[in-house]
């Protein structure tokens, strides 16, 4: 059987001497779409950034990338990530959507590799994916902050990754936007079986789209199937106070 794209074993983790993380156990394989849901400052940014390799190894615990020690992972192309507020490029930045799209490519070809015609090709197909090809000349910072986040995901795919690690893409986005959005992770699914985790605050569109879902709280409160996560009780523990309902309309 092949091995989790991700797979944590009782991680813990804290900045300082107060802990963030506490006994992470969270496996996500192959063409699974994982929600992951938290309040503020409840560690899914720290936990996404431990995947990625971009903070030091956890205190306690073991995590494995597709099957190897995080430490020993060397095909960082595999993963792509959008971060948190990736889209706030101020109107004087000086690059192209296009040029932003292939600095996704260094962990793939190397720094000094990236702009050959194949890139290039790469970047425009990416955009293409995200709808945003016809805005491939424009800078970057003279984009809305929505259509900046669709680039920080086409720079995300460009590489053709097999995990795509989103954290709140959605925020700052029209209604119109999102659902577009949601629709482009299914179509990614579907054309390139591409695993998924999400970090997202809103709990109903999450619940509605992915396979399973994870609150954290610095440990884990649940982790499973959305159809179960449904009692007032579980949100009520997760976030401290009643939220009034996770169901969603339909896009
Ligand atoms: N670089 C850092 N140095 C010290 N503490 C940090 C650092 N980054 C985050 N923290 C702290 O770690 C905790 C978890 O932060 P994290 O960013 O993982 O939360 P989050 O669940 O992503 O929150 P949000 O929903 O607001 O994005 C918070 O208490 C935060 O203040
Ligand atoms: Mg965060």
């Amino acid at each position: 059987m092949e091995s989790p794209l991700v797979q944590l074993k009782d991680v813990g983790f804290g900045y300082g001497p107060e802990p963030v993380l506490d006994g992470v156990d969270l496996t996500v394989g192959r063409g699974d779409y994982l929600g992951l849901i938290g309040p503020n400052g409840s560690g899914k940014t720290t936990l996404l950034k431990l995947i990625l390799g971009t903070l030091p190894a956890p205190r306690r615990g073991e995590i494995r990338l597709f099957g190897t020690p995080a430490a020993q992972f060397k095909e960082r192309w595999k993963i792509g990530y959008v971060a948190q507020k990736a889209a706030s490029f101020n109107s004087g930045f000086p690059a192209t959507v296009e040029e932003v799209v292939m600095t996704g490519l260094v962990a793939r070809r190397g720094l000094w590799r990236v702009l050959t015609g194949e890139d290039r090709k790469a970047a425009r197909a990416a955009l293409e994916q995200v709808g945003m090809l016809s805005f491939k000349d424009r800078m970057i910072g003279r984009l809305s902050g929505g259509q900046q986040q669709r680039v920080f995901i086409a720079r995300a795919l460009v590489s053709r990754p097999e995990l795509l690690i989103l954290d709140e893409p959605t925020v700052g986005v029209d209604v119109q936007a999102e659902s577009q959005f949601y629709q482009l992770i299914r179509d990614l699914r579907a054309s390139m079986g591409l695993t998924v985790m999400l970090v997202s605050h809103d709990i109903g569109a999450v619940a509605h789209e992915v396979t399973s879902l994870a609150c954290l709280n610095r440990r884990l409160f649940y982790h499973g199937s959305p159809d179960d996560f449904g009692t007032e009780e579980q949100l009520c523990e997760l976030y401290g106070h009643p939220v009034r309902s996770i169901h969603h309309h339909h896009h």
